[in-house]
């Protein structure tokens, strides 16, 4: 059974395509709805509230967790794997969603000590993410590291997985990231030809994203990538899975109201009713505020 973790309902995107790419799997979805945002929280707290994420879903069942927030991604993963994982569920595996986008983007297999030069000749993308996505500045150094003829431009958009949350008016979030890419433009200069949507709440409102970016900017969906490098990582790994129909046995976690969760992600891809949400059992505690 596979794992999908966020802190709120934007992971339901990686979810979808996952189920898709990947049908015959189980999955178990938990959202950390009484702990999001997560964009301004500290790093050390999206640490802690990621590893208890992961815990929860090892848990119920799950082999592989996939951390399908990439303020989760960027701040907790790599220690996680390194530190805690070893030492408490060697057997099971994290993974998160930075690094098949780095690796698609790229056309590179990640090696952290890769120092051939790519022949391409330069070019800029943009990323557009939460406040602790930029603050962490991963994309920026991890692209930029591994290529150098690629100079990388984050834009966070604090507010914005927050409104996608609530629902809020369509026309306001548009005009939300009107004024985002403003603000990118106005420090570039221009706009890149190649956009990352690096927060999973974002491809909800991939439609607006468009409308705002210059026409023919490439917007490089996320999920699907994830979906496919996860596949061919679980393909590799484990044993041909039972054939199930779609989403029979998955199960849809939350850490805070699932009446009200069900409500707003009503028009998500991949949303279940409120009957298939449920609060998890041992709901996280919260530590911190
Ligand atoms: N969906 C999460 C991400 O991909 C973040 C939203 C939040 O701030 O909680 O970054």
């Amino acid at each position: 059974m596979i794992g999908v973790f966020d802190s709120g309902s934007g992971g339901l995107t990686v979810l979808a395509a996952l189920r898709e790419t990947l049908p015959g799997r189980r999955f178990t979805y938990l959202g950390d709805h009484a702990f999001q945002p997560y964009g301004p929280r500290p790093p050390e707290e999206i640490l802690e509230r990621t590893r208890l994420g992961a815990e929860l879903l090892f848990t119920q069942g799950c082999d592989v967790v996939v951390l399908a927030c990439n303020t989760a991604s960027v701040l907790a993963l790599r220690a996680l794997q390194e530190t805690w994982l070893p030492l408490h569920h060697p057997e099971r595996r994290l993974l998160g969603i930075f690094v098949p986008v780095v690796e698609t983007l790229t056309g590179r297999v990640w090696r952290r000590d890769d120092d051939i030069v790519d022949p391409r000749p330069r070019f800029e993308v943009a990323v557009f993410a939460t406040l602790g996505t930029v603050h962490a500045g991963h994309f920026r150094r991890e692209i930029e590291g591994l290529l150098p003829n690629v100079r990388v431009h984050e834009q966070p958009c604090p507010g914005l997985a927050e409104a996608i949350e609530r629902d809020e008016d369509p026309g306001r979030i548009a005009t939300a990231i009107r004024s985002h890419v403003a603000d990118l433009a106005a420090r570039t200069g221009r706009i890149p030809q190649r956009v990352i949507l690096g927060c999973t709440h974002y491809p909800l409102v991939r439609d607006a994203f468009a409308q705002a970016l210059p026409p023919g900017t490439e917007i490089i969906d996320q999920a699907r990538i994830v979906a496919e490098s996860l596949a061919r990582y679980v393909e590799r790994r484990s044993r041909v899975p039972t054939p199930l129909s779609a989403d029979e046995g998955d199960a849809y976690f939350t850490t805070g109201n699932p009446d009200a969760v069900a409500r707003v992600v009503a028009g998500f891809p991949g949303a279940r009713d409120a009957a298939r949400w449920a609060r998890i059992a041992e709901p996280i505690a919260p530590r911190t505020k």
